[in-house]
């Protein structure tokens, strides 16, 4: 049964109705609070509100429960793909064989480039970021198919947009390395699985591909499984606001993009790997670096550390974690950082200061040290996490376009600023 919220602002009664979720959460409905009483709710951050109702991913972040259309993200890393988790995600049911070989097939005819993008990649400077690059060149990927721009195709086109976006992502993103690090770029092969594909636009030379070897690439599926979504995350919520406005499926995930990179987000993968390497320069074990972090008078943070939604354990952090040791395994490689990274979180997770604000090891611990070991150069790592998330954001943008009633999103505000003033001229001031 729904719980009884009622509310009173300055003696103006109002019944609030409740919703509830399939998995018991309960979301108070407060869309008739302006209307009926005048007042607004102050959420900063978002903590405590919910801009949706979704079917997408459910959460438990005091259990470290993570799913996928109902599916647990451990049986999915253990058993599925990337590919088959992003049908699962967009679509909402895991393919049939056919169905999974359809999305594939179209997956392998959109990987390809218009070759006069190649001139987008030239204006870029070296020193671009590879984000910066990947943003701008999906939102230049949309001028490729004016349909996308016509609200009236966005339903029917979908399935074709979706599928060019993920794999054009792909394409991109190796792409704008090949681009930084001046080497010609590799053309995608139709024979290789996405993953793989990947590996080899990144690695191969011309004339001389890469080596594969299948559990580094099935690694690498992983991760990118692990990352495919993750409920309204601060990048995922910007590709539905901006999804709200009716902008097509490129730009939307292009703002998704941007809004990954901060270090606070999908860019702390690269954050934990400069603050293991400072830890290492300066010969600390890391308990010279936690005691700065615990003082805070130096403004540090243990980067890969605490979550808005996780209180108890990441899900993710833990199959990373024993990815991490098998990738270093397999490649017969062993990495200081790692040493550094186990000692970090060994000393956090027994010290008060990290327990007792819930602070655990997120999925950008321990992905940067797989990232740096199969050869992904550092400014990359936030671009893997990108190509993960597409399908999330594409299922998020789906999710939008086809509500029932759709609604713009736009917060309001209280204003704090100066009331109503006179203007003065210039020369009177
Ligand atoms: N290291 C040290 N202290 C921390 C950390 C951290 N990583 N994270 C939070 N805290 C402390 C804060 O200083 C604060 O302490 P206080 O109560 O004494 O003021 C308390 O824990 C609560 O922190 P908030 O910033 O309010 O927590 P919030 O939920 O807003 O932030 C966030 C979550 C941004 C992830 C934060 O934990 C953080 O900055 N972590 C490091 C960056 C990171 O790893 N980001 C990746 C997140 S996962 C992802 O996006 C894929």
């Amino acid at each position: 049964m729904s719980p009884k919220v009622e509310i009173t602002v300055d003696g103006k009664h109002l019944d609030i109705p409740c919703v509830v979720g399939s998995e018991g959460e309960i979301g108070v409905d407060i869309s008739q609070l302006r209307a009926e009483t005048g007042a607004i709710t102050l959420d900063p951050g978002y903590g405590n509100t919910g801009a949706c109702q979704s079917n997408i991913t459910f959460i438990d972040g005091d259990k470290g429960i993570l799913r996928y259309r109902g599916y647990d993200i451990a049986e999915l890393a253990a058993q599925s793909t990337f590919i088959e988790t992003a049908y699962l995600l967009i679509y909402g049911h895991l393919p049939s064989r056919a169905e999974l070989s359809d999305f594939s097939d179209q997956l392998t005819e959109n990987q390809m480039l218009h070759e006069s993008m190649r001139n987008h990649f030239e204006g870029f400077p070296p020193t671009a970021h590879p984000m910066a690059i990947l943003s701008a060149m999906i939102n230049a990927a949309s001028s490729y198919h004016p349909n996308l721009i016509s609200g009236k195709n966005r339903r029917r086109r979908f399935p074709y947009h979706a599928a060019r976006l993920i794999s054009q992502v792909r394409t991109i993103a190796a792409f704008s390395h090949r681009k930084a690090h001046g080497l010609p770029f590799i053309y995608p092969r139709s024979n290789l699985k996405y993953t793989a594909n990947f590996l080899h636009m990144l690695f191969s030379h011309p004339g001389e591909p890469c080596e594969l070897k299948p559990e580094i690439v099935r690694a690498l599926d992983i991760i990118f499984i692990l990352h495919a979504d993750h409920e309204q995350n601060c990048s995922t919520s910007t590709v539905r606001m901006v999804a709200s406005s009716e902008a097509n499926l490129f730009a939307s995930a292009a703002s998704g993009v941007c809004a990954l990179w901060g270090p606070l987000h999908g860019g702390a993968n690269q954050a934990v790997l400069n603050m293991l390497k400072e830890i290492r320069r300066d010969g600390d074990d890391g308990t010279k670096f936690l005691d700065q972090v615990k003082n805070k008078a130096a403004g540090k943070r243990l980067m890969g550390f605490g979550h808005r939604v996780y209180k108890n354990f990441d899900p993710r952090a833990t199959i990373i974690k024993q990815q991490c040791d098998k990738v270093l395994a397999q490649l017969h490689k062993s990495d200081p950082l790692l040493d550094i990274a186990k000692k970090l979180e060994e000393i956090a997770l027994a010290d008060d200061f990290f327990v007792s604000r819930q602070l655990y090891p997120n999925v950008d611990f321990y992905s940067g040290i797989i990232l740096r070991a199969i050869g992904i150069p550092e400014d990359m790592f936030t671009v893997m996490f990108a190509i993960g998330r597409m399908p999330g954001w594409i299922a998020h943008y789906k999710e939008v376009m086809d509500q029932e009633k759709p609604k713009i999103s736009r917060p309001r505000q209280i204003y704090t600023g100066p009331t109503q003033r006179a203007y003065t001229p210039i020369t009177e001031r």
